[in-house]
């Protein structure tokens, strides 16, 4: 890979981490060691629910699954090596790990931004035209905005990470950030990276603020049409189904904007590490806590699973 280049003397890149402090290192460890494993059982419980559970065989759960599938592999390309430089003096990656990571990162971003965008779609046609909503969202329409998602995000990766991997690398090698993100590997190249700068705001456009805006009209859509639900148990029913993407859409694309959608500063300071910690490793553990603690299906799903393991006849609760 790009170690073979003839301007490229860098072969490993030294990380700082997440702060400097020594004594905080374990401190750290034990947390983000605590945040990553409630992650892989948060997002593994709930491929499983919706597998096991008839009653979750609909879109809204196929693409929950998606994105707990998502978030396993996402939080896995970054938290495992965090863990390690935790505890280890040297915090190094080699060349082609770090554009590994870099590669992994933006194609599993980009596929969450498309799919949030499906499953705001999902609760717009539940919500707004309710009679039609079999009709429309049929298996074969989920299957193609699940592909279409994750071709969109392999696209956009292979975009930023061949373009990376034009530039040289001829040191320093010390990145001021806890894993390879595509603003830090820039900061470190040694030919103008300006090219590079102008592709992801463009990218950005597509796959960031497009999917974003559309997402904010299909809630003002939501919203209004919540609005008008006579009942006000109706409403507060329809209302806590899409609360919890509310909550998802603004903790992801808020900081993905705030550290992607700035022209011409790529700066990676301390506050944009901390940004990163959220969409990183903050908002894929709480995705499954956001969706299932407010969702009933969820519960009974859950319930229903646990009393029929325990021989209690699954009638007999309803
Ligand atoms: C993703 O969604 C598609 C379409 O709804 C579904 O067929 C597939 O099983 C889901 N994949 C996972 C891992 O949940």
């Amino acid at each position: 890979m790009g170690h073979t280049r003839l301007n490229t003397t860098v072969h490993e890149f030294i990380l700082v981490g997440l702060t400097g402090c020594q004594d905080m290192q374990i401190i750290l460890f034990v947390v983000f060691l605590i945040c990553y494993l409630a992650s892989l059982t948060g997002n593994v419980l709930i491929i499983l629910i919706s597998r096991i559970s008839p009653q979750l065989h609909t879109p809204m759960y196929l693409f929950l699954s998606n994105l707990s599938f998502l978030d396993i592999w996402y939080t896995s390309s970054i938290v495992p090596k965090m863990l390690i430089h935790f505890l280890s003096v040297k915090k190094g990656i080699s060349f082609d790990g770090c554009f590994t990571q870099l590669f992994i990162h933006l194609c599993l971003g980009g596929t969450e931004c498309y799919l949030l965008l499906a499953m705001a779609y999902d609760r717009y046609v539940a919500i707004c035209s309710p009679l039609h909503y079999t009709t429309i969202m049929h298996p074969a329409l989920c299957i193609k905005m699940a592909s279409g998602s994750w071709i969109g995000g392999l696209a956009n990766s292979l975009i930023h990470t061949i373009f990376a991997l034009q530039l040289s690398f001829c040191g320093p090698n010390i990145m001021n950030h806890f894993f390879c993100e595509m603003p830090a590997v820039l900061e470190l190249a040694c030919t103008d990276t300006s090219l590079n700068k102008t592709v992801i705001f463009f990218c950005a456009v597509f796959v960031v603020m497009l999917p974003f805006f559309l997402i904010l009209i299909t809630y003002g859509y939501i919203i209004s049409s919540i609005l008008n639900i006579s009942t006000s148990l109706g409403r507060q029913k329809a209302f806590s189904t899409c609360a919890s993407h509310i909550i998802v859409v603004a903790l992801f694309y808020g900081t993905i904007i705030f550290m992607y959608m700035r022209p011409g500063n790529t700066h990676v300071a301390n506050q944009d590490k901390m940004a990163t910690l959220f969409y990183s490793v903050v908002t894929p553990m709480l995705n499954p806590f956001i969706y299932t603690l407010r969702n009933q299906d969820v519960k009974a799903a859950f319930l229903g699973i646990t009393r029929k393991k325990e021989g209690v006849n699954k009638n007999t609760y309803k």
